[in-house]
């Protein structure tokens, strides 16, 4: 272990490295978007593409990442620093996208929260599901109360540190959570009626596909891969010298696309069973589910375990969204871990208050660019920050970093073969970016000006 390591932390296994990575990854994207992206976009013919995307994009952004946290044993800021001054700023960029997604999905997790006390103490009726909903957010204290509890207990895994908190935490609550979601997913499958739901989740519809659904796939893939905001440059800074990324980068996406369509499995199946029709986001979770648990039998506890198992899902994102922080607050300020992790979480919880309150009365009016502050927070980092980060990545390995620098890294100075650095020079220096910056010009709302320019219609 090199001295750089041995100060900051370092994980205990690769296995554990996995598993908090595959954490980051697996969240509430995978559980409520993806599903019903799926289904809304062409069913199989979306899967299909999602896995391509995932395949050219994910997997070369994953790589690259690793390799830049490994070689520099920093977090994002100091990693692009020590490899080019000039490009600190990506790495910031990564932090400032921390800060945006980890105050609204402390929010969401406050909400889990609540849920599951919820139904420990009895359940919501499928009738009031809505409007229990819809009061619950706009309510003023309670929500920021349960984000308070959700903040604390990030701040409590992330402050134990990398082997002692990360690790420990994601090796309990991953394995748990796929066991939780596999004896959902065959509960699911096995209602009467199940067969609609799965129709519509993977019957291949290809006249919905459009340049949109490609847009909507590569952006599903970087946002539940948790690409181009640095967690994987911060969670890579912990590997050691000898672990093989190539493996690595395969594993992680392999995880987190099963676990998104074990999701699908989970929760299109009950929901059309029970002649509920399905949406996206927030309005699938916590008011088309709840319908759904009430009218099952046994509606409490599958609402019990379900809960629980966002719960895990959520806290293995968030803690990774603070770690981005907390880490490069430790190696720009070489201030000590306990401190940094709490005055950090501070900070979060107060930004995540009027993200809170932008759902109800004291801020709904309130609105940047048109959007109230959660959805901003979220517009902001998903879908401007994010692919300019990943963007930027790109051109950094391919044009200023160099693919021999980085397959140096990858080969850990050949000790393994790099076998798909052919696949990979040209997915990262041409690919790649062309893909990332269309959808990035589509985000910012250009694209359709441009298609117009060619006569395309999307
Ligand atoms: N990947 C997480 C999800 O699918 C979100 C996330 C993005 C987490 C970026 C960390 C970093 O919900």
């Amino acid at each position: 272990m090199d001295k750089n390591t041995s100060n900051r932390g370092q994980w205990a296994s690769n296995i554990g490295f996995i598993l908090a990575a595959a954490g980051s990854a697996v969240g509430l994207g995978n559980i409520w978007k993806f599903p019903y992206l799926a289904g809304a976009n062409g069913g199989g013919a979306f899967v299909v593409i999602y896995l391509v995307m995932i395949v050219i994009i994910g997997f070369v952004i994953m790589l690259g990442e690793m390799a830049i946290g490994r070689n520099t044993h920093l977090s994002s800021v100091g990693a692009y620093k020590k490899l080019s001054e000039k490009w600190a700023f990506v790495g910031f960029i990564g932090v400032v996208v921390g800060f945006c997604i980890l105050a609204f999905y402390s929010v969401i997790g406050g909400w889990v929260l609540n849920y599951i006390g919820k139904y420990l103490i009895g359940g919501i009726s499928g009738a009031e599901a809505g409007n229990y909903f819809s009061g619950f957010i706009a309510s003023t204290t309670q929500p920021i109360v349960w984000h308070l509890v959700f903040m604390v207990l990030c701040c409590v895994i992330v402050l134990k540190g990398i082997a002692g908190g990360i690790e420990k935490a994601s090796k309990f609550m991953m394995p748990a959570l796929f066991i939780l979601l596999v004896i959902i997913a065959i509960r699911s499958v096995t209602l009467d009626g199940a067969m609609e739901g799965i129709k519509f989740f993977l019957k291949p519809d290809f006249s919905k596909v459009t340049i949109g659904t490609v847009m909507a796939a590569l952006g599903q893939a970087f946002f539940s891969l948790s690409l181009g905001m640095g967690a994987i440059i911060t969670y890579g800074s912990y590997l050691g010298k000898t672990e093989n990324l190539e493996k690595n980068a395969i594993i992680i996406p392999a995880i987190d696309t099963a676990v998104a369509l074990l999701a699908g499995f989970a929760v299109l199946p009950a929901v059309f069973a029970f002649g509920f029709e399905p949406g996206a986001g927030p309005s699938l979770m916590f008011i088309t589910l709840p319908s759904v648990f009430d009218s099952m039998p046994f509606g409490q506890f599958f609402g019990i375990l379900f809960f629980i198992l966002v719960l895990f899902a959520a806290l293995t994102s968030a803690i990774s969204l603070l770690e981005v922080v907390v880490a490069f607050v430790i190696d720009t300020f070489k201030i000590e871990r306990k401190k940094t992790t709490i005055i950090i979480s501070t900070i979060l919880f107060f930004i995540g208050i009027p993200c809170s309150l932008a759902n109800g009365p004291v801020m709904k009016d309130v609105l940047i660019f048109g959007y109230n502050f959660f959805d901003f927070m979220s517009f902001l980092a998903e879908n401007l920050l994010m692919p300019l980060g990943g963007l930027l990545m790109c051109i950094f390995i391919g044009y200023v970093w160099g693919v021999d620098n980085i397959s140096d890294e990858i080969s850990c100075n050949g000790k393994y073969r790099f076998r798909s650095k052919p696949f990979f020079v040209i997915m990262i220096k041409y690919i790649a970016p062309v893909l990332i910056f269309i959808i990035w010009l589509n985000a910012i709302g250009v694209l359709p000006y441009i298609f117009k320019i060619f006569g395309i219609t999307l």
